[in-house]
């Protein structure tokens, strides 16, 4: 079939809204975030008229959601009617191009029309994504008539191949409509991954067939911390909210989203937790524990030493059978296994705990730990997939495949990437957005602590440390999103923007942004949030 054959038009009607475009300043253009790689502003404008038409000239695997992208775009400014047709000399084109790199696009915009061109159907999608900031951001809220666009052309490409955003998900639940929101902050940002924290001690989100106890007892937590613990768990003056806190994804819900994400050319990786933040499956099921004590669902945050036994075979029957079902929902490469912040306390205690370290010849309890992942990513392999892991998976050796995401600091990153292991830079520092965006916290939501400027975000250099040959290894940057403080949508979206702005362009700039350059731009792109109804921090952008 040639390409004019599957061309697809769609013919726009009654594009015709009042603007003033207040948003053009200097060269005329609206800043653009992430910085492109090249913006080279023309003379004149394209103007959106009622007779608007798009041709598709590709038929490639994808293409049609990078056209949704632009059908939504439209018809999110003015109700665009879209029609298909066939004509190549339509005024939007969208094409590809072998000469462009993965993700990379070519947006070259003239008065007569506008011509994307990918490297592949996601670069097509990031143009998309960058031509939304090139409309006048009143034009999204019906405040316009006459609607144009400035002529420019930009050629860009990402810097990393792993953009992600971290969701807790366990800690506070967020609806299936939620995440789809949360995932179409992160396509406009022109993030790639979504790491979907799905269990913890304090939740079990996912639907698991072969262990229903997992969401009907490890989805519900009978009450929650109120305010900061002020001296750990069972601390008499530790005040509750007395209301059970609930929720997951059904397999639906979760085929659901992975799907809504493919289309904005996001993978998602789900992480279930092992070997520690096991309490809501050891309440679920006492036998993944060392002493099969019946548990409730954790109630309060940090640490647990209530892990998964590692010494019964009962434990890996469990995952196996679970991450069997995890891997069915989940096509990406990688599965994260978590492997963070696991007390030995409870192994140190059991009779089969010690029983695995003498047969395996295990001289610590890290290595009981490495054990047991090793085992997880070998059932994983046989599936086809690798693991990711926290930083701590590497304290007694990791398999040459496996990802490290380094967030206590980036030493672990370091380590893995010299060793030859890919890794996700992700540190506290520079990527926890649950910490304050302010020191004046006495107006600001309760947080968990801590304080990350957005300035600080922006000066986030993943390579510092690593020599040329280990920068390869690197694979890109996350922001973590941890919801022990986050109790609803609103707040989650407050405590990411624009924090993950400044990170957007840490993982797709390789133009040398400034931080005042960015401040200028991201000026506009506030325009942008406030149009699409995102709540932001005013108060981050006054530090
Ligand atoms: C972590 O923040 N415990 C990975
Ligand atoms: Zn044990």
């Amino acid at each position: 079939m040639n390409t004019a054959a599957i061309a697809k038009v769609i013919s726009g009607t009654a594009i015709v809204c009042a603007l003033m475009c207040s948003c053009m300043k200097g060269s005329g253009l609206p800043g653009i975030v992430p910085l492109p790689g090249s913006v080279v502003a023309e003379k004149g404008e394209f103007v959106l008229l009622g007779e608007s038409d798009i041709y598709i000239a590709s038929d490639a695997e994808g293409m049609e959601y990078a056209a949704d992208e632009l059908k939504t775009v439209l018809s999110g400014i003015c109700g665009v009617a879209v029609l298909e047709s066939d004509d190549p000399g339509a005024s939007v084109v969208l094409g590809l191009s072998d000469e462009l790199g993965e993700s990379s696009y070519l947006l070259d915009i003239s008065p007569d029309r506008i011509k994307i061109t990918g490297g592949d159907p996601a670069g097509v999608f990031y143009a998309v994504q960058t031509l939304k900031q090139l409309v006048p951001a009143q034009a999204y809220n019906g405040k316009a008539g006459r609607v144009s666009i400035p002529a420019v052309v930009i050629n860009d490409s990402p810097k990393m191949m792993y953009r992600g955003v971290m969701l807790d998900a366990a800690r506070h639940f967020f609806t299936k409509d939620e995440v789809k929101k949360f995932l179409d902050i992160m396509a406009l940002h022109k993030m790639n991954v979504f790491h979907w924290h799905l269990t913890d001690d304090q939740g079990w989100r996912i639907e698991i067939d072969s262990y229903p106890e997992l969401v009907g007892t490890g989805s519900v937590r009978k009450r929650t911390i109120v305010g900061k613990d002020p001296g750990g768990e069972y601390d008499e003056t530790t005040v509750y909210d007395e209301t059970p806190h609930s929720g997951y994804y059904t397999k639906d819900d979760i085929r659901e989203i992975v799907e809504y994400a493919r289309r904005r050319f996001i993978t998602v990786i789900p992480e279930v937790e092992f070997p520690g933040h096991a309490v809501a499956a050891l309440a679920s099921y006492p036998w993944l524990g060392c002493t099969g004590e019946q548990y409730e669902v954790r109630q309060t945050w940090d640490i647990d030493d209530r892990v998964f036994c590692i010494g019964k075979e009962s434990t890996f029957r469990f995952f196996e059978d679970v991450l069997a079902e995890v891997t069915d929902l989940f096509p990406s490469e990688y599965i994260h296994i978590g492997g963070d912040e696991c007390p030995s306390k409870m192994w140190e205690k059991c009779p089969h705990c010690n029983r695995r370290m003498e047969q395996e010849h295990l001289d610590s309890y890290r290595q009981l730990q490495a054990y047991g992942t090793f085992r997880l990513e070998k059932f994983l392999e046989s599936r086809g997939r690798r693991i990711i892991g926290w930083d701590e998976i590497l304290e007694a050796g990791i398999s040459p495949s496996a990802v490290v995401m380094s967030w206590r600091g980036t030493e672990g990153g370091i380590k893995a990437a010299k060793s030859g292991n890919y890794v996700v830079m992700s540190p506290t520092g520079y990527s926890y957005f649950d910490y304050y965006q302010t020191r004046n916290t006495e107006n600001e939501p309760l947080a968990w602590g801590g304080y990350l400027p957005l300035e600080k975000v922006y000066s986030f250099d993943p390579y510092e440390g690593l020599d040329a040959d280990d920068k390869k290894f690197v694979l890109g940057v996350q922001a973590n999103l941890w919801t022990e403080y986050i109790p609803d949508f609103r707040q989650a979206e407050y405590m990411l923007l624009p924090r993950l702005a400044a990170m957007s362009e840490v993982a797709w700039s390789s133009a040398s942004g400034n931080y005042p350059d960015f401040r200028a731009r991201l000026a506009d792109f506030l325009e942008l949030y406030r149009s699409f109804g995102y709540t932001f921090s005013e108060t981050a952008l006054r530090e």
